[in-house]
């Protein structure tokens, strides 16, 4: 973490030096996690059991999952990014948010065993992965090495890839999607820790994620560096049967917040593996993203989509690409290169933390607005112009990060 820091205070120097004064843009992270706090600490006092993890809303209460949804690692995850802004900036109840943090964590612990959906990097990685990274407490690293092996039952070596959607026995049909690129930080970070396939070493684990990183590049990118968002294969011969979309407009088209779980997914596997085609690929499609952007630096929810009113974007699609542009910031040796992902990363988040993006009105429980969990083109739908709990984990990542380089 003081090494990134380190990095990061270096690079914001370099990039500040290019960018002239007057296209910094303005952002305020102790007023945007202020923000967003005073909504996580007002869902937890409302919620004494700590049981249903928040997912989505059109107005200020939370639809709940239980733990074991993919989306479940997000609120805790939240809460330790607070709990580490409070730490960073001697909060005078930094230990509220700890114990917030904790409660909501442990109540996915039974999760480490789960092998029916791939999200584990998704739930345990942002849960009990910052858990240790900020406490060192090893019952909470136990767990993410015991989610590593669960999530290595759905990799098929006919395939090459990890399964997401099905069962582990299922012999006719083997679904993957591009969202799968972001459970891979589970297998590395634990092949790094200790952590082995159960007959096997450390190595398999990163071997897991390197397959699974190498031939997602092959099958899901178009000669352009879009993405398709599903490619069903044949489990027992690993031919790939069909490309399609679930949650984008067409299985043709670009859905946004695809593309961006592509160019996270490849810029973390860049940082992991330090392999130069992870980070050329993370860029290729980081570009496309950029070059299909409107000018409030916010994409609707598919990029082929004609629909370009506010209710029909994707903020959190914009969060998490901003994560990444930091890191392709941080990652790439080349000035120029760097430079171009710092302003993207600092232009969207100014755009993100200022209406009509941001908001702290009561009567929405996210502090980011016009999500969409998919394409759709009735605004009116539930899954669209809605709050989803990942927009304000990624915000906060991405003011954390910004807040972290600055200083
Ligand atoms: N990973 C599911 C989604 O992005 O909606």
């Amino acid at each position: 973490m003081k090494l990134i820091q380190t990095a990061l205070v270096t690079l914001s120097v370099v990039c500040a030096n290019l960018l002239s004064a007057a296209e910094i843009p303005v952002i305020n992270p102790d007023h945007a996690v202020a923000v967003i706090a005073k909504k996580l600490a007002a869902y937890d006092a409302g919620q004494p059991a700590k049981a249903g993890y928040p997912t989505e809303a059109k107005g200020a209460k939370w639809v709940t999952v239980p733990a074991g949804d993919w989306v479940s690692g997000f609120y805790p995850g939240a809460l330790w990014y607070t709990y580490e802004f409070a730490q960073r900036h001697h909060w005078p109840d930094q230990n509220a948010w700890l114990k917030r943090a904790d409660a909501w964590t442990v109540g996915l612990t039974n999760q480490q065993f789960n092998t029916t959906n791939h999200d584990l990097g998704f739930m345990l990685m942002n849960s009990f992965g910052h858990a240790y990274r900020l406490t060192g407490e090893e019952r909470y690293k136990a767990v993410v090495l015991q989610a590593a092996q669960s999530l290595t039952k759905r990799y098929r070596p006919e395939v090459g890839l990890i399964r997401s959607w099905g069962s582990i026995d299922d012999l006719k049909q083997y679904t993957v999607i591009i969202d799968n690129m972001m459970n891979l930080e589970l297998l590395m970070w634990s092949s790094t820790h200790d952590g082995t396939t159960k007959d096997g070493t450390a190595q398999d684990l990163a071997k897991i994620a390197t397959s699974h990183a190498n031939r997602t590049q092959v099958e899901f990118f178009r000669p352009d560096s879009s993405t398709y968002h599903v490619v069903d294969f044949d489990p027992l011969t690993g031919a790939v049967k069909r490309k399609r979309t679930a949650q984008g407009k067409a299985a043709d088209s670009c859905w946004s917040r695809g593309q961006t779980w592509a160019i996270y997914g490849y810029a973390y596997m860049a940082e992991a593996t330090q392999d130069k085609k992870y980070l050329e690929q993370s860029i290729k499609a980081a570009d496309y993203y950029l070059a299909h952007l409107p000018a409030d630096h916010v994409p609707p929810s598919d990029f082929q989509s004609e629909l370009t009113g506010l209710e029909f974007k994707d903020s959190s699609a914009a969060a998490i690409a901003c994560c990444a542009f930091f890191r392709l910031s941080r990652l790439s040796d080349d000035p120029a290169v760097k430079n171009r992902f710092w302003q993207a990363a600092v232009e969207t988040l100014s755009s993100l933390t200022q209406a009509p993006y941001f908001s702290d009105s009561p009567d929405k429980a996210s502090a980011l607005l016009y999500q969409a969990r998919n394409y759709h083109a009735d605004a009116t739908h539930p899954l669209t112009n809605t709050s989803l709990i990942w927009g304000d984990y990624y915000l906060l990542e991405a003011l954390l990060t910004y807040d972290a380089g600055k200083k």
